[in-house]
């Protein structure tokens, strides 16, 4: 199946995976509504059409996280890829580097940063989550500065896992080892099964080190999450701020009030993110809180955001309502787990032909121009 856009290669991510890992991917917390209204509420705006201006050739390169990229989006952290498919880490992060623009490594990943950095040549940052265990959290922060990460992403929305009830019933993160439910579901799922199978059995990478974990990567997984630290505050940030010379960017912001604390705080960039709605089910999308965020930082800091993004005009929205860049999450996950490095590949080939396209007809040349016209190049339904 040729992968036009982001449902072609969903719907082809849950032909290929096994259950439990589409509902991973996909799956929202609690009652899904923050997770519908992520995508339902880009609908509230309409682009501007200019006609008869023609610009001949469109830019889109922009600045974001202070360096130039190709694209005005990149690949944000999304635990566990080499799961969805074989060496996953590594097929996502050449996709974006032959594109021009960054991954952010999860601290759930299969691959390790070192692995990946040894296997990948383009630039990379890296996700973290404040672990209980303080020198665990400072190793990783030292393998981050080992492999030459300049800006590393604090998580801060997670402390407390939310309840995703497809999970619950699934058993994703309760299950600790391969039962016979889950082995027939792998056998079903033949393909994926011996891509995953071809690259060795997985292993968080992060806890290579570490047997206190368990073995398996369904028990790591369940064990990890447990570690992360439930008392995480805006200390720990201050914490993290001395210990860390490169770039900081606190990733879960969702309202103006902590979003002015983040930049009091001395962070570079905050993520306007729910999470994906996988957290506070309820909340608001984000594309509805980012207007209000952006006004209060008033370019203190830099601002991005995720959550929903399937298509170029959403894109294309998030950055007239001000945003410096975007993240993607699930659009190229499930390109990942359709057709792996040529399936990531597909998903920012078509966003980013639709966000050329869809430019030249509003009769805007660059996504610079885009962002200077701001609201302006956007109407009400
Ligand atoms: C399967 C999955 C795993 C994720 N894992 C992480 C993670 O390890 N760390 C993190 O900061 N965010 C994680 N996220 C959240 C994403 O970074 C991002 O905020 C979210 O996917 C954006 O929403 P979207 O998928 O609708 O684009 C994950 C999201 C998904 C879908």
């Amino acid at each position: 199946m040729k992968l036009i856009n982001v449902d072609d290669a969903r719907e082809a991510a849950r032909r290929r995976l096994p259950r439990i890992f589409f509902d991973y991917i996909d799956g929202g917390s609690f009652g899904e509504t923050t997770l519908r209204a992520n995508q339902a509420d880009f609908e509230r705006w309409r682009l501007v059409q200019k006609v008869l201006v023609n610009p001949e050739r469109r830019d889109l390169s922009t600045t974001f996280l202070g360096v130039r990229h190709p694209l005005p989006f990149m690949l944000g952290p999304v635990g566990f890829l080499g799961l969805y498919a074989g060496k996953g880490e590594q097929k996502a992060a050449r996709a974006a580097h032959a594109a021009g623009i960054p991954l952010c490594l999860s601290s759930f990943s299969i691959a390790s940063l070192a692995e990946l950095r040894r296997d990948t040549t383009g630039p990379l940052h890296f996700q973290l989550y404040i672990l209980k265990d303080k020198a665990f959290c400072d190793e990783l922060l030292q393998e981050a500065e080992k492999a030459g990460v300049d800006t590393l992403f604090l998580t801060v929305d997670t402390a407390i896992t939310s309840v995703r009830e497809k999970d619950v019933r699934n058993g994703f993160r309760s299950l600790t080892r391969v039962g016979p439910a889950l082995v027939l579901q792998m056998l079903m799922s033949p393909r994926w099964f011996a891509d995953i199978m071809q690259a060795g059995a997985p292993q968080v990478g992060a806890l290579a080190n570490k047997p206190e974990f368990g073995k398996g990567v369904l028990e790591q997984a369940s064990n990890l999450s447990r570690s992360i630290d439930q008392t995480l505050s805006w200390r720990d940030v201050a914490w993290l701020r001395q210990r860390w010379r490169g770039r900081l960017v606190i990733k879960g912001i969702l309202s103006a009030d902590d979003a002015e604390r983040a930049q009091a705080e001395g962070a570079d960039a905050i993520v306007v993110s729910n999470h994906g709605g996988r957290q506070l089910d309820c909340a608001s999308s984000t594309i509805a809180m980012l207007p209000e965020i952006v006004a209060a930082v008033d370019g203190k800091l830099e601002v991005l955001i995720d959550g929903g993004f399937r298509r170029g005009a959403d894109v294309i929205k998030g950055l007239a309502l001000g945003a410096d860049g975007v993240l993607l999450g699930r659009a190229y996950a499930f390109g990942l787990a359709a057709g792996g490095t040529e399936g990531v590949a597909a998903m920012i080939q078509a966003i980013a032909q639709e966000i050329d396209i869809s430019l030249a007809l509003m009769g805007i040349a660059s996504v610079e121009e885009l962002k200077s016209l701001g609201r302006s190049a956007l109407r009400a339904p």
